[in-house]
């Protein structure tokens, strides 16, 4: 049932994916049982006990953590990626900047991280007008209270990073696209307060940090190589589909510099 909502390709292509992890997976369990697998993080959770129950990972649950990752890790950046690069087209002053930034830099490896201000101020700002996860369901464990109404223990609620993102009583200039309003003092009250692009607490997004590195990181090697420019009128309309996407995708020209 739920496989006939999918095309046919994009469900080829899962089933593709998931043979080429599952192969990848196997291939590392038979190397641990061997003894000869390398003592890296795959190997680690591969081996972790569980305190609770003894038990490790079946390779099928690995292939499960493994695809969840992936799904997790790439749509979300692919998402935030393609629309810093539609506020790149649309703020050319801001793209000159992150180019001439990138072209100060030789080296792509983490260490250039303290060294991509300006593409980490831009990035932020783009997940904060376009949240890849637009919205999170939480169950309340415990009676709460909100604005003087009784929340019962069991209660679905939905956080929206996207409303969250751009509150008129929070945020200055709450729809415009400032990456400088990091270094103000409001923006440094909402980004500890009012910003939840990776969600919080317990079940926060295990890549933030990654995707913190990853995302500036290729925005501005892409910017360093290539100019992008509008094309014609086509202003994307966001949609929450897993992610938020553009109803008829981003359409950006493309020039080598
Ligand atoms: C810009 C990029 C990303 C954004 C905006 C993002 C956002 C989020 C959010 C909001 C959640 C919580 C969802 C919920 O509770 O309903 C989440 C969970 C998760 N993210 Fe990310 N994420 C990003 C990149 C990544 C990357 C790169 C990885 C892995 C390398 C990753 C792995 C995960 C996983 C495994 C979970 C589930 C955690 C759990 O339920 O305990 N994410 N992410």
């Amino acid at each position: 049932m739920v496989a006939a909502l999918f095309r046919r390709d994009t469900r080829s292509s899962a089933a593709k994916i998931r043979r080429l992890i599952t192969t990848l997976t196997e291939s590392r369990m038979a190397q641990i049982t061997a003894g000869t697998a390398p003592p890296d993080l795959a190997t680690k959770i591969m081996t972790t006990v569980d305190p609770v129950d003894g038990d490790t990972f079946t390779t099928q649950e690995m292939v499960d953590q493994v695809a969840i990752f992936f799904l997790a890790g790439h749509e979300t950046s692919a998402s935030a990626l393609g629309w810093a690069l539609y506020l790149m087209a649309t703020h050319p002053d801001w793209q000159a900047r992150l180019a001439q930034e990138a072209q100060q830099i030789d080296a792509c490896d983490f260490t250039v991280m303290s060294k991509l201000r300006l593409s980490r101020d831009v990035f932020r700002e783009a997940l904060r007008l376009y949240p890849p996860v637009p919205m999170m369901v939480r169950e309340t464990t415990c009676p709460e209270q909100f604005r003087e109404r009784d929340i019962k223990v069991g209660s679905q609620l939905v956080i929206s990073p996207w409303h969250l993102h751009r509150h008129e009583r929070l945020w200055d200039n709450p729809d415009g696209f400032d990456p400088d309003r990091w270094h103000t003092e409001n923006g440094q009250k909402c980004g500890r307060e009012a910003y939840l692009p990776f969600s919080a607490g317990a079940r926060v997004c295990p890549g933030a940090g990654f995707a913190m590195v990853e995302g500036p990181l290729i925005l501005s090697r892409l910017l360093r190589d290539f100019r992008v420019e509008p094309v014609d009128a086509r202003v994307p309309v966001p949609v929450a589909h897993l992610t938020v996407r553009s109803k008829d995708g981003i359409w950006l020209r493309i020039v080598r510099r």
